[in-house]
Order: structure tokens, then sequence, then C-alpha cells
């Protein structure tokens, strides 16, 4: 099983959207798909998929969770554990009482799962650098990272913290999702060949991203959290093949 972690530094770039596409793309491209769900105070995924019934259940002899199975996938979530009109009570690390710390949980995550069969684990992770992500990168130690941004000068700063994280811990950036980088428009000219131009929107001058892909921001992502990514995901199975062959 491959563990791919999706992760920024800024919050509300668009990690949930490009994990829960992915994971379909993945699927479509003949893989078995698993998707965790790190986040555990905002967790989206099930939302992003659109799953109702929260149907976690467990294997007794195993005492190992059992994943929920939806379009062919299989999700495990907070939101799949604890009913969404419960509060999360969650600690960091220094907990003196009975509510769960955030890093037992995501080892929890880690070990008890039962996975079965799957080629492709895709880890969405809340934004930065906290408990969840770090706790997230000791227990399941991804085999490759997926680090998503928009182009906002702001958001840079963020995005290399992250990405001097992934390298303190050895796990390789298949590619950076640079998310909402540009808008195509209809050409204002008549003159122009191609129907529609492609406008950047956010860029600072100064930012250079390594391997970057880019992605346009579309109403229709906004509303149905839905975009093809197909192209993205043939880019990053053969990241992956690279990274296994070493
Ligand atoms: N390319 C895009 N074009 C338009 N809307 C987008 C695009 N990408 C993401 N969005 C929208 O932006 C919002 C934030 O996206 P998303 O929840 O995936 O971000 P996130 O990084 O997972 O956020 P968080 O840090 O809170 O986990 C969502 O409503 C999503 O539909
Ligand atoms: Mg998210």
């Amino acid at each position: 099983m491959f563990k791919l972690a999706v992760l920024s530094g800024k919050g509300g770039v668009g990690k949930t959207t490009i994990t829960v596409n992915l994971a379909y793309a993945f699927r479509d491209l003949g893989k078995k798909v698993g998707i965790v769900d790190l986040d555990l105070t905002g967790p989206n995924v099930v939302r992003a998929l659109n799953i109702d019934s929260l149907t976690v259940s467990i294997d007794a002899a195993e005492v190992k969770y059992i994943p929920i199975e939806h379009d062919g996938m299989k999700v495990i979530s907070m939101a799949s554990v604890i009913p969404e009109d419960q509060p999360l009570l969650l600690k960091g690390a220094d907990s003196d009482s009975l509510t769960y710390t955030r890093e037992a949980i995501i080892r929890e995550f880690a070990t008890r799962v039962n996975w079965g069969n799957i080629d492709i684990l895709v880890m969405d992770c809340p934004p930065g650098t906290v408990d969840e992500v770090t706790s997230g990168l000791r227990y399941f130690k991804p085999d490759g990272a997926v680090v998503v941004t928009t182009p906002h000068s702001m958001a840079y700063v963020d995005y290399v913290r992250v990405v001097k994280m992934l390298k303190d811990y050895d796990i390789p950036i298949l590619k950076t999702v640079v998310n909402m980088a540009y808008f195509d428009a209809e050409c204002p000219h008549l003159t122009c060949k191609e129907k529609y131009h492609r406008y950047k929107i956010f860029y600072d001058k100064d930012i250079k991203y390594e391997n970057a892909y880019e992605l346009p921001i579309k109403q229709e992502i906004a509303s149905t959290h839905r975009v093809d990514l197909k192209e993205l995901a043939t880019i990053i199975l053969s990241g992956i093949k690279e990274v296994v062959k070493q």
C-alpha cells in the first residue's frame, strides 16, 4: 500500500477537494483506493464524498475498524466515528481527562484499520504542522506527499514551512498543486485565435514553486467539489513508480 499524504501550510486551499478527486481519479485508473481523514476537528472528507450514513463498524475478533465503503473506495474519518451533532472532545498531548488525545486517535487510524487489499491510501491532512499532521507523519509514515497551496505570497511562507517539514521527515514531494491559480475567460479580442484566455490570479511575481501543477478556480468546483484529476493522478502514479523503485 502506497501512503500518499495531501498537506498544506495554509487552511482552505483545497486539500480535501484534491484528496477526494485524486481518489476518484486513482480508482478510475484501476487502483484500489482508501481515504483517511486526519482532519479531526474539520472532518470534511465525508461531506465532500456525499456520504450520509455513518457506518464504521468494528471487527471484534481483530479489534479493528472496518472502513466505510463508498463508490468503490474505503473511507475512515472522525465524522464516520462520531455523529455530526456531537462535539469532538479532543485534547492536545497534555490530556488529563477522559477525552481522547489527537495523537491517540491518529495512532488508532494508523494501526487499527482493516484496509484490506488497497493500492493507495490518500491521507487528507489538516493545515499546517499541527499535532494531527506530525502524528500522521510518524504513525502512518507516508511514502510520498502532494502539497497544496494557492498562489498568494502569504500562503507561500506556510508552503515553504511544510516543504521543509517533509524534507526533515524524508518524504518525497510528488507534486505541488497550485490551486485556484488561474481562470479561463472568453477572449475579448476579435483577433485572438483561441476562444478562451487563461488569466493568472493572485500570483506574486517572485513566487516559484518546484514541480508545480496548476488548477483553475472554477464555480463548478466550489459548488460540487468535483474536478477531473485524471491527468494529475497519472503524473502522480508515475512519481509513485519512481519512489517504489528506489
Ligand atoms: N479550484 C477551485 N475552484 C473553486 N473552488 C474551489 C477550488 N478548490 C477548492 N475550492 C473550494 O474551496 C473551499 C475549500 O476547499 P477545501 O475544503 O478542499 O480546502 P482545505 O484545504 O481542505 O481546507 P481545510 O484547511 O479547512 O481543511 C471548498 O468550498 C472547495 O469547494
Ligand atoms: Mg480539508
